[in-house]
């Protein structure tokens, strides 16, 4: 056994099941093996036949021209509104979104793009009059507003496609261009059962991530026309995530369109089945968004109901007064199972 492959992330937990992200899903055999087998080159020399094939994949899917397969969902968004903007121009995104509340501002610290926060509305969406309020007229005062960033789905919630092409008209309607973080895309389609051109034709450029819902290790691509495309993997140049023999990521990921976007409604139906069960306890008020679910009990709870679960195996995030429970594919109905049997053994 090598150093590390004994060791648990959650040190002094004997973790049975883990609902902090669906970011912590590991590769199972199957992808192990498509990762091993992957006919590899040199990426940045355009030569991986497998990160090739990822890309041509996605645009064709999501019914735009070409993709860029990038390490990681911020490196990916921030390629995207560096191609999108220049010094001095603004972005508009939701206040909830994660590309303004959890991407460190990299737009602005990198990139001199400022960040102008609308407020999220109950639905994760942004409303057209928000957006219309935020852009500034043509003025050498004010920044430049050049893009919309919207996200789907934003907390799990699934923004359905009317709403989100209402907001996406306004910003194009004033000459703006419109990038989704869309970390969680598959989610969204699963939950709003359209085809993945029908959610992609609200935007310019979207982001999606493999390591989340979809359970790769590794990766984000980032889809959209030729000039867009060619702009952000200049931008990954300069970011410094231009990978060499990145085909056995991306081995993972074709594995993952293959096999694993099916499966996304399973983790569905587990986290209503949890807010189901938890809606029988005294936890506070539930809310189930597509793999997701919250929960807000009473404060004196926090401590003691998380020394509980995780003396049975069971880990949820340390977040406070709302806690968030995620389904992904390290979540069996056995864990669920037994989480919710660790629930009711503590507010018995
Ligand atoms: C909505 C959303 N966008 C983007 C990201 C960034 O992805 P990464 O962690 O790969 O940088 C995340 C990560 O959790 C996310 O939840």
């Amino acid at each position: 056994m090598s150093t590390y492959s004994g060791m648990n992330a959650t040190s002094g937990v004997n973790t049975i099941c883990d609902f902090r992200s669906d970011t912590i899903t590991r590769p199972d055999v199957a992808m192990r093996e498509a990762m091993a087998s992957a006919v590899v080159g040199d990426d940045v020399y355009g030569d991986d036949p497998t990160v090739n094939h990822l890309e041509e994949r996605l645009a064709d899917m999501l019914g735009k021209e070409a993709a860029v397969f990038f390490p990681t969902g911020t490196q990916s968004n921030l390629a995207a509104i560096m191609a999108h903007c220049g010094r001095g121009d603004e972005i508009i995104v939701g206040n909830e979104y994660h590309t303004f509340c959890d991407e460190a501002a990299g737009a602005s610290v990198l990139a001199g793009i400022s960040l102008n926060p609308v407020k999220t509305e109950m639905g994760g969406e942004v409303s057209p009059d928000s957006i219309a309020a935020a852009i500034k007229e043509d003025d050498p005062h004010y920044a430049r507003s050049r893009l919309l960033c919207l996200e789907n789905t934003v907390s799990g919630r699934a923004i359905p496609i009317q709403t989100i092409n209402t907001s996406a008209k306004v910003a194009k309607d004033a000459g703006l261009s419109v990038h989704l973080d869309g970390a969680r895309f598959f989610n969204a389609i699963t939950a709003l059962k359209c085809s993945p051109k029908e959610l992609a034709d609200c935007a310019d450029s979207i982001s999606l991530c493999m390591s989340k819902g979809l359970g790769t290790p590794v990766g984000s691509v980032l889809v959209g026309s030729h000039a867009l495309t060619a702009q952000a993997r200049r931008n990954r140049k300069i970011l410094g995530g231009s990978m060499r023999q990145s085909g056995i990521l991306a081995a993972a990921a074709l594995y993952a369109l293959d096999h694993n976007i099916e499966t996304l409604v399973q983790d569905h139906n587990r986290a209503e089945r949890l807010a189901n069960a938890l809606t029988t306890l005294d936890v506070g008020a539930v809310v189930h968004n597509s793999n997701m679910v919250f929960f807000t009990p009473a404060p004196e709870h926090h401590k003691t109901l998380y020394a509980h679960m995780a003396k049975t195996g069971v880990v949820i995030g340390g977040q406070s007064p709302t806690i968030r429970m995620v389904m992904h594919r390290d979540i069996s109905d056995d864990a669920l199972d037994l989480a919710i049997q660790s629930f009711q053994s503590y507010y018995a």
